[in-house]
């Protein structure tokens, strides 16, 4: 009998379906953007990986853009120290806007550069394949049929991907590409990566609806913690060393929305948050990430993190899901004062 090696503890882990696959991922998982590779090299990712794996974390995602492709590298040389088995975790990347190279082919959604770009990421990220390859935006440039087609042979003819999802596209353009799908015999997208968070909701409650209607449509989300404001981090200020310290340049729209009367009532939202947060025995940022897990349509919410002490943070967001009883998340809806309209269905619901 061969020994079969496993590295993996589930711990008190949940895991949801990737949308309507049976593939299993942790509901909490972990990503790249801004940090591994960027701020972040060397040791320092391999125990951010480490510590998310010894939680039950089995997924973690990347992109080609993340760095310039030095996300990719990071995480895959430190994947490749931890060895784990490569049937016991999950890894996603994401095709469209190149690593910062100009040729007019080496970013977008053509054909070509679904299967180099994917091919490229492989290479850095020393994998034969990735479980879930996304294309990181609509591309308005390449025929629809060209892109569904580009994803098809990837997954069927060249065994780079399992899946393919879509990153902020509209519910119209998934709706496109899973009719051609069906009409070609190509295999659809499964999965969007979409921001979600108490402060950005519109899209993922409302029009996404109906593809998690229709299709049981997935969702891996990004800033559940709307890049740390959720955390109460910038709550008089920013912090030396934060997110919006180190990236002043791409954040500074929001650095300046933070003081405008709107900015500041947001503000104002996340410290009466907290006081919820401590009554539950919790922090800030679990109370933020376990709220967007008690949506039944996120099948992963993505954590971001430049320290192993965020991550050890954020599991906690676990043991509050259950403590978010109808009434506590009454209480949040009237703090937060923002839950999109949605349509009328004329008395006609199921
Ligand atoms: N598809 C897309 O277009 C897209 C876009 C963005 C992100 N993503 C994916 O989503 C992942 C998560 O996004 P995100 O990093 O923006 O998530 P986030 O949870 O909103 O922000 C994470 C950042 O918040 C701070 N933080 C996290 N936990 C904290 C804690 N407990 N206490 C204090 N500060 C804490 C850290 O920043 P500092 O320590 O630096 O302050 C951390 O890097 C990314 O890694 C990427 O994989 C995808």
């Amino acid at each position: 009998m061969p020994v079969v090696r496993s590295a993996y503890d589930p711990k008190d882990m949940q895991f949801r379906h990737l949308g309507p696959t049976g593939l299993k991922v942790s509901v909490l998982s972990l990503g790249g953007w801004l940090t591994y590779g960027g701020t972040e090299k060397g040791e320092i990712v391999k125990k951010c990986l480490e510590t998310a794996w010894s939680h039950g974390i089995n997924t973690f995602d990347t992109a080609e853009t993340y760095a310039s492709g030095e996300s990719e590298l990071e995480m895959g040389k430190a994947l490749k120290e931890l060895d784990w088995p490569r049937d016991e975790y999950v890894l996603t990347t994401k095709i469209f806007f190149g690593t910062g190279r100009k040729e007019p082919n080496t970013r977008g959604l053509s054909r070509k550069h679904i299967v180099e770009g994917l091919k490229s990421s492989l290479e850095r990220l020393q994998q034969p394949y990735v479980d879930v390859v996304f294309a990181h935006r609509p591309d308005y440039a390449t025929p629809m049929r060209e892109i569904v087609e580009g994803f098809t042979q990837v997954i069927r003819n060249l065994n780079l991907a399992y899946y393919w999802g879509t990153s902020e596209w509209s519910a119209t353009q998934i709706m496109e590409a899973t009719q051609i799908a069906e009409r070609y015999n190509l295999i659809a997208p499964v999965v969007e990566q979409p921001q979600y968070n108490a402060f950005h909701r519109q899209r993922f409650e409302v029009e996404y609806a109906p593809l998690f209607e229709q299709f049981k449509y997935g969702t891996t989300i990004w800033s559940p913690l709307a890049s740390g404001l959720l955390t109460g981090k910038y709550n008089d200020g920013i912090p030396e060393g934060s997110r919006f310290a180190k990236h002043g340049d791409f954040f500074d729209g929001t650095i300046k929305s933070l003081q405008t009367e709107e900015g500041k009532a947001k503000i104002e939202k996340v410290r009466k948050l907290t006081a919820i947060a401590e009554r539950l025995g919790g922090t800030t940022a679990s109370l933020a990430l376990a709220w967007t897990l008690k949506n039944p349509n996120v099948s992963t919410v993505i954590l971001g993190a430049t320290k192993v002490e965020q991550i050890e943070d954020n599991v906690k967001a676990l043991k509050l899901v259950d403590k978010l009883t109808p009434d506590v998340l009454e209480e949040i809806e009237k703090i937060l004062d923002n839950a999109p309209a949605q349509p009328s269905k004329y008395g006609r619901e199921r």
